[in-house]
């Protein structure tokens, strides 16, 4: 059992190690030895992770993949993919390879509009407050110039400031509702830097509102904070090809593009499978947001309120056929950056960015995008077709091997037997037994 610990965050890592090992796990050395096993050597790469987050005491590996064949808008991208599923990075790059065939992902960004709100309270006259508002609304532009400046100079800034009146909801509850471009940031610093300072500044100038029919006490501030909700965030990508030809891809399976496009429709329908369904997308998404260094957290919140925009929870893609021609897309929020963050400071992210030739924020998201709706038709393919586990019990074979700790000539004969053979954790135990 753990005792209260105070000051915790002052301790030495030693310290902290210690503390934990004699708290979890009766001084047992082993467990030091796992969390320093991996600690990186290059002290100052080790020092540049541990001040990352507080409390640091060791790294959490993922690996690093890199997903071939991506031909996104006419160019060719190697996509950095860091997640742990085993047959993500496999159903992704099979899938590009498909669609560089026949022309590749188009997508666009279609906006680039961030939001962030004040959330107060006021039980006055509604006229008072919205002359207030039209009285400040310029004092917030200009005396927020000093945390907008260097925004602005990189396209981005505050777009608009308005006063929402939520008071039908919620008693005396309103907003400042602000929209906000953040060039190549994903941009919650500033957006919080800006929306503190509308709050403070919005609290405390009522004398200056000429009519002084305002008390600053008539105010009160709740929170100021952007929301990751970003529905005019937004990006698209498309892919096409006529039906003939994504008919052909899967010749053993009848109406193939029909049954894609019927995924799509139980998915619209059925929230239990609409859930899975952009799961799948999401597995695509993650591991390239993370690779870059993104907030996942962000995009994942966003991306399912998107997808309940309709009053019901619903696919993220669609799927139809029009004039003998099959389209797959797939239209999202998305709120990343490629400055800022740990962006610019995490060797592994300045690489993946490297590799994806540095693109500019609106580039990134029309590629991670893209991998997710790769990834998408990389699942619906195998559900529809040969079933999810083929593939993905192949890729968990190695998984599986490792758990029974086989060698590598045992590696070697399990992946000859399992070519023809099903794979699951009862028929590797038996193999493995079989053959020791
Ligand atoms: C597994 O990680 C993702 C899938 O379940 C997605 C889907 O069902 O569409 C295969």
């Amino acid at each position: 059992m753990s005792k209260k610990v105070k000051g915790f965050s002052k301790l030495s890592k030693k310290e902290k190690i210690n503390w934990l090992v004699s708290s979890y796990f009766k001084n047992d050395s082993n467990a030091v030895n796992i969390l320093k096993q991996y600690w990186n050597s290059d002290e100052s790469l080790q020092n540049l992770h541990d001040e990352f987050s507080e409390n640091s005491i060791s790294n959490y590996y993922l690996p690093f993949s890199i997903a071939p064949n991506f031909l996104i808008n006419d160019k060719k991208f190697t996509i950095p993919m860091t997640i742990e599923e085993s047959s993500v990075v496999a159903a992704a790059g099979k899938a590009a390879k498909f669609w560089m065939k026949h022309g590749g992902f188009k997508a666009e960004v279609i906006n680039d509009e961030k939001i962030g709100q004040v959330h107060f309270f006021y039980h006055g006259n509604k006229k008072t407050i919205n002359e207030y508002f039209d009285f400040i609304k310029p004092i917030l532009f200009k005396k927020t110039e000093s945390i907008t400046k260097k925004m602005k100079s990189r396209g981005g800034g505050i777009i608009d400031i308005s006063l929402v009146d939520k008071s039908s909801q919620l008693a005396g509850y309103f907003q400042l509702f602000a929209t906000f471009r953040t060039a190549d940031a994903m941009g919650a610093n500033f957006i919080n830097s800006c929306l503190e300072e509308f709050a403070n500044i919005f609290k405390n100038s009522t004398q200056l509102f000429s009519t002084k029919k305002l008390k600053k006490e008539e105010i009160e501030i709740i929170m100021s904070i952007l929301s990751n909700y970003v529905p005019n965030c937004i990006v698209k990508t498309e892919v096409s090809c006529n039906v003939q030809d994504i008919n052909s891809l899967e010749p053993n399976t009848p109406n193939f593009a029909d049954k894609i496009i019927q995924t799509i429709n139980i998915a619209n329908l059925d929230v239990h499978r609409a859930v899975t369904h952009n799961k799948g997308i999401m597995n695509g998404i993650d591991a390239v947001v993370i690779a870059t260094g993104n907030d996942f957290r962000a995009v994942e919140a966003s991306a399912h309120a998107y997808a309940s925009r309709n009053g019901i929870y619903q696919s993220l893609s669609n799927a139809y056929i029009k004039k003998n021609n099959f389209y797959f897309e797939l239209t999202l929020p998305m709120a990343i950056g490629t400055v800022g963050g740990v962006t610019n400071l995490h060797p592994l992210v300045k690489l993946a960015l490297k590799i994806l030739g540095n693109p500019n924020s609106k580039e990134l998201m029309k590629i991670i995008a893209s991998v997710g709706l790769a990834q998408n038709f990389g699942a619906l393919r195998s559900l529809v077709t040969s079933g999810i586990q083929k593939g993905h019990m192949k890729m968990h074979l190695i998984n599986l091997l490792n758990k029974y700790e086989a060698n590598e000539n045992e590696k070697k004969l399990a992946q000859i037997h399992f070519k023809e053979n099903t794979v699951n954790n009862n028929s590797v135990e038996n193999f493995i037994n079989k053959i020791r």
